[in-house]
């Protein structure tokens, strides 16, 4: 629809692509190779690889974005939780789970089974939220979501779990292991271009939501993963790495991660 505000983005989209293109004196030939990637991008796309994210993602746009939508979230510990970038594997419909329930299915006995809890809470009287729903979703230890590995069940490690009136939440998944992005598409390429990894930390992402307060997308990382300081899509900020500690007299879980959400009120 063109609203004052597209209108305002699609001229100011156009007046930077013919910078770029005088800027480097762009050719034919290489403004077609950028049409063959985009179409490839499209190509590729399904519900099951969101190609048009990863190549935004490797280019930073989603960060930089994130960045600028959330500026007023600080790292600081009195401020709501930071946010973070959805990335292309969210789902939608993820199962809606009791709390204290496993979030691993038809993987029992990989990866380091971790009991993850904590609260969630008003970040400005330390109430705690009623009724926030966590949608939480990580790979496998193999380092691929569900959707993207025939091997794995249908909604394998994801949940959405309900806080009562406590605001506590609790449920075990397993220590998120550090993996590559896909990238044998445009996405890929792009990386190749630059000389760069595709690897990102172990991370848990989640969608915070509560009735009345501002929804918060973001990711939890391993502060001990490797490429911590070097993530192929700049997701990682201070105030969300956390540690995963060994667990005593737990028989489902060998680890623990404790960790607490702070929401804004709109
Ligand atoms: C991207 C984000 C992820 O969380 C992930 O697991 C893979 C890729 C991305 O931003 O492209
Ligand atoms: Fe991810």
């Amino acid at each position: 629809k063109a609203t004052p505000r597209v209108r305002q983005l699609t001229s100011s989209l156009i007046r930077h692509l013919h910078d770029f293109a005088r800027e480097n004196e762009l050719t034919v030939d290489e403004w077609m190779s950028g049409v063959e990637l985009l179409n490839e991008a499209g190509r590729m796309s399904d519900d099951r690889r969101n190609e048009g994210q990863l190549v935004c993602d490797v280019l930073g746009l989603e960060s930089l974005v994130d960045e600028i939508t959330y500026k007023l979230t600080s790292d600081a510990a009195d401020e709501p939780t930071a946010t973070a970038i959805l990335g292309p594997f969210w789902r939608k419909d993820a199962p809606i789970r009791d709390m204290g329930d496993t979030i691993v299915s038809g993987i029992e006995g990989k990866g380091d089974r971790t009991w993850m809890h904590g609260s969630v809470s008003d970040f400005k009287t330390g109430q705690p939220i009623s009724g926030a729903v966590l949608d939480v979703w990580h790979t496998a230890p193999n380092g691929l979501y569900e959707q993207q590995d025939s091997g794995q069940e249908d909604m394998n490690l994801r949940g959405r779990f309900t806080t009562g009136e406590d605001g506590k939440y609790n449920f075990y998944c397993l220590r998120p292991v550090p993996y590559p992005i896909p990238f044998d598409g445009p996405a890929g390429k792009i990386l190749q271009a630059l000389d760069r990894h595709p690897m990102r930390p172990a991370h848990i992402h989640f969608i915070l939501s509560a009735p009345g307060y501002k929804p918060i997308v973001t990711q939890i990382f391993d502060r001990n993963s490797k490429y911590i300081e070097d993530d192929a899509v700049f997701a990682v900020k201070d105030s969300l790495l956390v540690d995963f500690k060994p667990i005593q007299g737990d028989e489902k879980a060998d680890l623990e991660l404790p960790y607490d959400f702070r929401m804004a009120t709109f």
